[in-house]
């Protein structure tokens, strides 16, 4: 893929981050995320691509916009074919109350090469690059945690683990406690946790518990960027979402999916902020009716990793923000 695509794209994960941030703490959900579908809806039509997106903000009939298989980009002759993962606004509710790190995420490969993951649960392990290879899907939390203390020559009780505030890991938060690692129970937003895990300074060594699958893959694809690691296994509440996934093409609902079988190939990641989190800051607004966005843009081809910090006159956008 095309290194120069990379800029377009933070153009749109930019665009929805500004439109989304006005309704940052306003107690209105929805009209946050239909902000931000719409900003980046109207963005993808400056971007030259043959795109369709994969994962998205649900099916046909359910999303007017950014619907799984929805042709987006203008496609010329020679523009590339390329699959999208993308969440215009990640995080909903920690936008509608003014929370830390909602953010919009994009993430791009070759055509075919991310897995189509159905709108279940996903039960996901995320680390960095130095724990890379040590931390395993079939271990239990304790043995992955005496890994990474090897893996990252820190003491037990130096390890960090990061995992969505949910009843359901009540046992997974029981058995980590016994080790005496440390846990950040966080409320939403497992993309920036899980990402977070790449940063050293972030303070997170491992990512893990039961999450959407869609916001899994878009997850493995920014680990990818970053040399990290990536385990997820659907997980299913019933026999319908069972009978979902198996409509989307999935033939084994018990497998256990690597980096690799989620992400193939080169991908791109672009994420802005939209409040205030570990990974970016949020949109700020300027006198003059000005703002700033600061963005993350990667490709797993180089390893680059470029923080992108904006000035926008919104007099002179085309858009309302
Ligand atoms: P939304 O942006 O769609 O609100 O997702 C937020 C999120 O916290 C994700 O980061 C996470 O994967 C998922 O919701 C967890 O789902 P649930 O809130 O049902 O536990």
């Amino acid at each position: 893929m095309d290194r120069n695509l990379a800029l377009e794209f933070v153009r749109i994960t930019e665009y929805a981050a500004l439109a989304s941030a006005r309704f940052t703490g306003r107690g209105d959900e929805k009209a946050a995320d239909q902000a931000a579908v719409d900003a980046m809806r109207k963005a993808f039509d400056k971007v030259n691509i043959d795109g369709t997106v994969v994962i998205g903000e649900g099916e046909r009939d359910e999303a007017p916009m950014l619907y799984i298989g929805e042709k987006v980009g203008v496609a010329l002759e020679n523009s590339p074919q390329v699959d999208i993962a993308l969440d215009p606004l990640e995080g909903t509710t920690i936008c509608s109350k003014g929370g830390v790190g909602a953010t919009s995420v994009i993430a791009i490969a070759q055509k075919g090469h991310f897995l189509h993951a159905p709108d279940t649960y996903m039960f996901k392990i995320a680390v960095g690059p130095k724990a890379k290879g040590a931390v395993k899907f079939e271990n239990t939390p304790t043995e992955n945690i005496l890994a990474l203390s090897e893996a990252l020559h820190k003491p037990v009780d130096h390890i960090s683990v990061a995992i969505l505030d949910r009843p359901r890991h009540q046992d997974i938060i029981d058995e980590i406690r016994q080790t005496k690692a440390r846990i950040h129970l966080f409320g939403d937003g497992d993309v920036s946790a899980g990402i977070a895990t790449c940063e050293d300074s972030s303070g997170i060594d491992m990512m893990m518990g039961i999450g959407g699958a869609p916001e899994g893959v878009i997850t493995a694809a920014a680990l990818k960027c970053m040399g990290g690691d990536f385990f997820g296994k659907l997980h299913f509440r019933n026999d319908h979402e069972k009978e979902r996934a198996s409509k989307m093409g999935v033939t084994d609902l018990e497998k256990v999916y690597t980096l690799e079988e989620i992400a193939k190939g080169d991908v791109m990641f672009c994420a802005s902020g939209v409040t205030d989190g570990p990974l970016l800051k949020g949109v700020r607004t300027l006198s003059g009716n000005q703002a700033k966005t600061y963005s993350l843009v990667m490709r797993s081809k180089t390893g680059t990793v470029r923080y992108i910090e904006t000035q926008h006159n919104l007099n002179l956008k085309s858009f309302a923000f």
